[in-house]
């Protein structure tokens, strides 16, 4: 039995109907590609004399893939060249077309047809999960439970190599269920006048709106896509009737990349429902939003950093307090480093008590304007504007119990380093990348450090993403 993809990329239905509308699909980039085909029996047959250094973009292979990697795809192999497949799962046996080729190192493939499914494969709902389509989610082919025991091996895996650990995980669900729950978009406007993510590994932007939504968007962002107004002061790119010389010309910025405005889409707890243009050039106020967790209120800039799902600010604060339990640290003193807009300094607030210290320390600085009103009400904590790795030879040259959130690209061996020479009886980190924690686990385990728990929860359902919170303690 052969299982083609569904929304099928390659069938006549899919191709020029939406699913769920029955309007045609004449912009969808799927009607245009010169291998369209009608129907998975009018694939051309595979060669089987295609030699792995030969592999070009374009070709078809059938394989078997492996397990699953960090980054939203599975490890297969053709005659021992590795593929990295987007839209498989492990142990399936699959055609796959070849999307990028290293010359000498790895390939990339999307899945085309599946000719052995895992029972756990389900039909991705959204009109914009497709080969070559929307980049945002990664797993909608996927159960659920599968996605979260793929997360869960990933995490292992990681931390397994760039560690040396061995250690069991499990990812555990939010409420919620698995779609509308991303509250806060960064999509990008292209020279159609489309609103959406970007596609996968790709400048195109897959353009969504009420009829042909994002299904892990929160309610209201796919209508503020496709009714936001552009701000005059915001550079459109050029349109597709402009020549492409001045195409080049505005589109392309330092990088040599396309630069497109981008623009947040929030759907806030308060039920403010806003766009911000970041690019729109002069100073502009940007408005606060409130969000509910930890039994309070916090006022968050309406494009930085609060946890875009709606229960992942209280399970991840709820996850640190866990972690921070067991020892007595009434009176501590603690640092809360990354601190945004002070969720981890209320929870320290509450378990240092007024007799204890809190250092939140945030390199934003609307953020921490924002930490230093949300956190009036705890005396017991001082908010430094800065970034953590200048500001931390300025701290106290000791510490109880030390929080840290950091951006994906982790704390980094050097910090890792500067906070186990303070001692912490405690550190505590929230992980948004496994690499980065495995890396930063490594750092801190060659600090005298090691890894007591580790819980792992699945804040982006559809998505290779995962949000970890581990505890360490000297060794
Ligand atoms: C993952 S967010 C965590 C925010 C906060 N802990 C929360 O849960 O709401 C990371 C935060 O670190 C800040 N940040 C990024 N790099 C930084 C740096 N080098 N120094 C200080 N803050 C930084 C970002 O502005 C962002 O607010």
């Amino acid at each position: 039995m052969t299982v083609p993809l569904t929304p099928d990329p390659l069938t006549t239905d899919a191709r020029t109907t939406d699913p769920r509308t029955t309007e045609p699909r004449t912009t969808d980039p799927r009607t245009t590609r010169d291998d369209a085909l009608t129907t998975p029996e009018d694939l051309p047959l595979v060669p089987t004399d295609l030699l792995p250094d030969d592999l070009r973009p374009g070709d078809l292979l059938e394989v078997e893939i492996g397990a699953v990697a960090h980054g939203g795809h599975c490890v297969a192999r053709y005659q021992g060249r590795v593929i990295f497949v987007r839209l498989g799962l492990p142990g399936e046996l699959v055609r796959v077309r070849i999307t990028e080729a290293r010359k000498g190192s790895f390939c990339r493939a999307d899945v085309i047809e599946v000719l052995r499914a895992d029972p756990e494969r389900v039909q991705a709902p959204c009109v914009h999960f497709f080969p070559g389509g929307c980049g945002g989610c990664d797993f909608q082919h996927a159960s659920g439970a599968l996605q979260r025991s793929m997360k869960a091996a990933v995490v292992s895996e990681q931390l397994q190599r760039l560690a040396g650990l061995d250690i069991p995980v499990t990812v555990q669900e939010l409420p919620g269920g698995g779609f509308g729950w991303r509250t806060r978009v960064r999509w990008a406007l292209d020279p159609e006048g489309r609103i959406g993510p970007r596609a996968v590994r790709s400048h195109r932007v897959e353009g969504v709106n009420p009829s042909q939504p994002c299904l892990i968007a929160a309610p209201g962002i796919n209508e503020l896509a496709a009714t936001a107004d552009v701000p005059s002061g915001v550079r459109r790119p050029a349109s597709a009737g402009t020549s492409h010389r001045q195409q080049s010309r505005q589109l392309r910025g330092r990088t040599g990349r396309p630069e497109l405005p981008e623009v947040v889409l929030t759907a806030a707890g308060d039920g403010q429902r806003l766009a911000i243009w970041p690019d729109q050039p002069g100073a502009h106020a940007v408005p606060t939003v409130i969000e509910h967790a930890v039994g309070q209120d916090f006022s968050v800039a309406a494009d930085g950093f609060w946890q875009v799902h709606p229960a992942a600010a209280d399970t991840l604060a709820g996850a640190v307090s866990e972690a921070l339990q067991g020892l007595e640290l009434v009176g501590s003193s603690s640092w809360d480093l990354y601190g945004g807009v002070g969720l981890f300094a209320e929870v320290l607030a509450e378990v240092v008590g007024e007799t204890g210290s809190v250092v939140t320390v945030e390199g934003d600085r609307v953020a921490s304007g924002l930490a230093v009103t949300n956190l009036a009400h705890r005396p017991q904590v001082s908010v430094v504007l800065g970034s953590v790795e200048k500001v931390i030879d300025d701290l106290p040259d000791t510490v109880d119990v030390v929080v840290l959130d950091p951006p994906r690209a982790g704390a980094g061996p050097a910090l890792c380093a500067q906070i186990a020479a303070r001692a912490p009886a405690l550190i505590v980190y929230v992980a948004c990348d496994p690499a980065a924690l495995g890396r930063d686990t490594a750092a801190l385990m060659a600090a005298g450090y090691r890894l007591e728990t580790l819980r792992a929860f699945d804040c982006f359902p559809q998505t290779h993403h995962i949000e970890c919170v581990a505890r360490f303690r000297p060794a």
